[in-house]
């Protein structure tokens, strides 16, 4: 997919709990096996696919998949999920498909019995799949409700800003605003001092971890919108400032860099 259609799907994305009533096709699944796959291969984490995935909700209706998002336990692979997993996500919502990322209203006790994960190894959360309901059903309407009272806009994230954010990182900041989050809680702090841009939360040994790493997804994809194609670090290069806190690595694309 290119960046303009991971783009699009930011826009148009949003949590979906009601399904039609029909299973996902079986070319539909083995695209998302592939996918999967692919992820697990690249970042060495334990997502699975699931094909029926109603056993495991009560709230959720109609038909629908899920992929478990597990890996080892350490908060580089708490990220790692959320990046991997978002991608993921952005590619089925960009194919018309309906997508829910949960690590609460499910039976995870079920979940870890149906999947015999080795004990090194957590689930951190899944994502519901399935063909989604034309017009949003009372639940959905209610969990919206109940998480929107009050949202962050990206200027609250910020905590530190020593001077004028690059066109760059603002729009990337504008498509973290648009990420899923558990209970829309949007827990990543960025600052940006002395031309670095960074970001950390708080409790990094805990999901808020997969909120970052999807929040990291969604910056990235915004900055190399505008032509600033970076990554983010894994070190925490800003010891003992604070315990987690990890650097925007940019790159500026060969064209922009000799309009300087
Ligand atoms: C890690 C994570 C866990 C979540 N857990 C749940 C959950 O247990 N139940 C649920 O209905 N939604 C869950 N959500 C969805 C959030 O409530 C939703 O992303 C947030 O309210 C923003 O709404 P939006 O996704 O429609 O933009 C979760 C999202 C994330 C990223």
């Amino acid at each position: 997919m290119t960046n303009e259609q991971y783009i699009k799907a930011i826009e148009n994305r949003h949590s979906r709990r009601a399904y039609k009533q029909k299973h996902l096709s079986q070319e539909i699944k083995d695209v998302i096996k592939q996918m999967v796959d692919a992820v697990n291969e690249e970042a060495g984490l334990d997502l699975l696919f699931i094909d029926d995935a109603t056993p495991f909700f009560s709230i959720f209706s109609g038909k629908f998949s899920m992929i478990v998002v597990a890996g080892d336990d350490s908060q580089k692979v708490r990220e790692n999920c959320g990046y991997f997993g978002e991608s993921i996500v952005l590619q089925c919502v960009y194919h018309g498909l309906g997508t829910c990322w949960v690590s609460g209203t499910y039976n995870e006790n079920k979940v870890y019995e149906a999947i015999k994960l080795p004990s090194e190894k957590r689930v951190y959360a899944v994502i519901t799949i399935g063909y989604p309901k034309d017009r949003y059903s009372l639940v959905e309407k209610t969990m919206y409700k109940a998480t929107h009272k009050k949202c962050k806009s990206y200027q609250d994230m910020i905590e530190v800003c020593d001077e004028k954010l690059p066109e760059a990182y603002a729009y990337g900041l504008s498509l973290v605003e648009k990420g899923p989050s558990a209970v829309n809680r949007r827990p990543v702090k960025f600052r940006y001092e002395n031309g670095e841009f960074s970001g950390y939360v708080d409790e990094p040994y805990s999901d808020k971890s997969v909120d970052f790493g999807i929040a990291k997804l969604h910056f990235v994809i915004g900055a190399m919108a505008k032509g600033v194609n970076g990554k983010w670090s894994f070190e925490n290069v800003f010891e003992p400032v604070d315990g987690q806190r990890l650097k925007f690595e940019p790159k500026m694309d060969e064209e922009e860099k000799s309009n300087e």
